[in-house]
């Protein structure tokens, strides 16, 4: 049978008016180049509409590189906004991180606002706690109420964080005084081996990533400097320290400070390391900046985002649907055109 053709092009008249009433404000500025990728667009053609970017990830099948960091819950508006997220990392095979399930160790008064690891079904589910408290329940010898709590969400596993800047601005903050690294090894060995421990928006140092990677645990997740930071946020919330201690909130490193740092810990100290996995998080706003940052980086990686979630998760989940959709078309796009240069 005879193949035809047919040029639908029902909108081209009004097309070419726009393009001689736009051209000049299209112009994009030398300085605004985005210099971190070879553009190569004569070796391949548009991804298909189902295509994914599949990752493997502590032993999960991601159908996208991308990690939903730890929020929230504990209030009302938190079960809806952990429901759609819960959801979307169900549907979308991603991984999750819930938000300090603190409230959740002596009551089960809130356990609905986190309790939602059906929706997530096989995919990673992790709890969350602050190094603080593990430290409080550490000295009442009340780490068991720790797994307790982990059985309760039918959690993967525990998320620490660690966050000394923002207990520290907090007017209602805690204090703690042990080495992190030494409390993260007991609950290794009394609770459970899959940890990740974060920051939450201040990343961290070389030092200190060193001796994170060198320990068995799941994954380290940056919480780097770029994003969302809480010594600010801590600090807008009590007005009278704002002078005084603003400058803290500018110490820290960002995601693609701290893919550096990685690598050369990979590069040095490669058989000293224990975990390979890395979820890159702090700052990373757009899908280029995930596709990026994990390209960038000499091992396992996925990228998570919080605040840029939680824009799409407050409403309806088709709102959220539709923005991880989105990613889901920059990606393999970006994956068929980019090569990054480092
Ligand atoms: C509303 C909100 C609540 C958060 N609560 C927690 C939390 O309970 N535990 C935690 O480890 N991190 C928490 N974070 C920090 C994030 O997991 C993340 O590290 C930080 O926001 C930086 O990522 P972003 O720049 O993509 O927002 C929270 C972030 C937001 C926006």
């Amino acid at each position: 049978m005879a193949k035809t053709y047919k040029d639908t092009d029902t909108t081209a008249e009004q097309r070419k008016e726009d393009h001689i009433a736009l051209a000049f404000d299209s112009q994009v500025a030398e300085r605004n180049i985005d210099t971190r990728f070879y553009y190569e667009p004569l070796l391949a053609g548009h991804p298909t509409n189902d295509e994914t970017c599949e990752v493997d990830f502590l032993q999960y099948k991601f159908q996208l590189p991308l990690w939903i960091s730890s929020m929230t819950g504990g209030t009302e508006r938190a079960a809806n906004i952990n429901k759609n997220l819960a959801r979307a990392c169900g549907e979308y095979k991603l991984g999750m991180g819930l938000g300090s399930c603190r409230s959740l160790l002596l009551s089960n008064e809130r356990l609905k606002d986190f309790d939602v690891k059906n929706l997530v079904g096989d995919q990673p589910l992790y709890a969350n706690l602050g190094i603080a408290q593990i430290e409080q329940l550490y000295k009442a010898d009340k780490l068991p109420l720790i797994a307790e709590m982990l059985k309760k969400l039918t959690a993967d596993g525990l998320i620490i964080h660690i966050n000394p800047l923002q207990e520290w601005m907090q007017p209602e903050g805690d204090r703690y005084f042990m080495n992190p690294i030494e409390l993260i090894k007991i609950i290794i060995q009394e609770i459970t081996p899959h940890i990740i421990v974060k920051e939450v928006g201040q990343g961290m140092g070389p030092m200190s990533l060193l001796e994170l990677m060198m320990l068995p645990i799941d994954a380290v997740d940056f919480g780097a400097s770029g994003g969302t930071n809480f010594a600010l946020l801590e600090l807008l919330r009590d007005k009278d320290k704002t002078s005084l201690h603003e400058s803290l909130v500018y110490v820290g490193h960002s995601a693609d400070e701290m893919v550096d740092f990685v690598n050369y810990i990979l590069e040095k100290q490669g058989d000293k390391i224990q975990c390979k996995n890395i979820i890159i998080s702090g700052g990373v706003k757009t899908y280029l900046d995930g596709y990026y940052l994990i390209n960038k980086i000499k091992t396992n990686a996925v990228y998570g985002q919080a605040s840029s979630f939680l824009k799409y998760a407050m409403d309806d989940y088709e709102t959220l649907q539709e923005y991880i959709e989105e990613q889901r078309k920059g990606l393999t796009l970006a994956k068929k055109l980019l090569k990054i240069k480092a």
